[in-house]
């Protein structure tokens, strides 16, 4: 038995150790944000948040998060009103078919919350684990820097 907090609801998980948390995230929890893509640490669709950092669920397992605390893409979303950066996505049109999108989130947030100012090249870098096969990026940076500026003024 595996005991993780994931949204701040503490879960006790029955499965194998070496299960991959991604598979405990969708198929054990339903949370549907972390996407499988590549399964080897490429693409950045399944990223999510252990104790605030970026890990990619696909290649973390459950035995390696005993203890821990989970943040997925779900648990941005306050009262029903979508975070900012969400929000930003939304308004620029950024994601085609979005499977990119969720990993993105939680790199984008991650990011505001160290650096409130990103310049062009700091939303690169911090995206640069994410590929986005409908090639939205442009959208995408732009959206962030825009949810960085509302920020600014909020
Ligand atoms: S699915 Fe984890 S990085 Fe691609
Ligand atoms: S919007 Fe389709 S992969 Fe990024």
């Amino acid at each position: 038995m595996v005991q993780i907090t994931v949204n701040g609801s503490v879960e006790e998980i029955d499965a194998d150790s070496g299960t991959p948390l991604i598979h405990i995230l969708r198929n054990h929890l339903g949370l549907n944000s972390p996407r499988l893509g590549c399964g080897l640490e490429q693409c950045g669709a399944c990223r999510i948040q252990v104790d605030q950092k970026l890990v990619y669920s696909c290649s973390t397992s459950l035995g390696e998060v005993n203890g821990k605390s989970i943040t997925t893409a779900e648990a941005l979303v306050q009262d029903g009103a979508l975070h900012s950066v969400q929000q930003a996505l939304l308004e620029c049109n950024a994601g085609q078919c979005g499977y990119c999108l969720s990993g993105i989130v939680m790199a984008a947030t991650d990011l505001l919350k160290h650096n409130p100012s990103p310049s062009r090249v700091d939303i690169q870098e911090a995206l640069s684990p994410h590929l986005c096969r409908c090639g939205s990026h442009n959208r995408i940076i732009k959206a962030i820097q825009l949810a960085a500026e509302e920020h600014h003024h909020a």
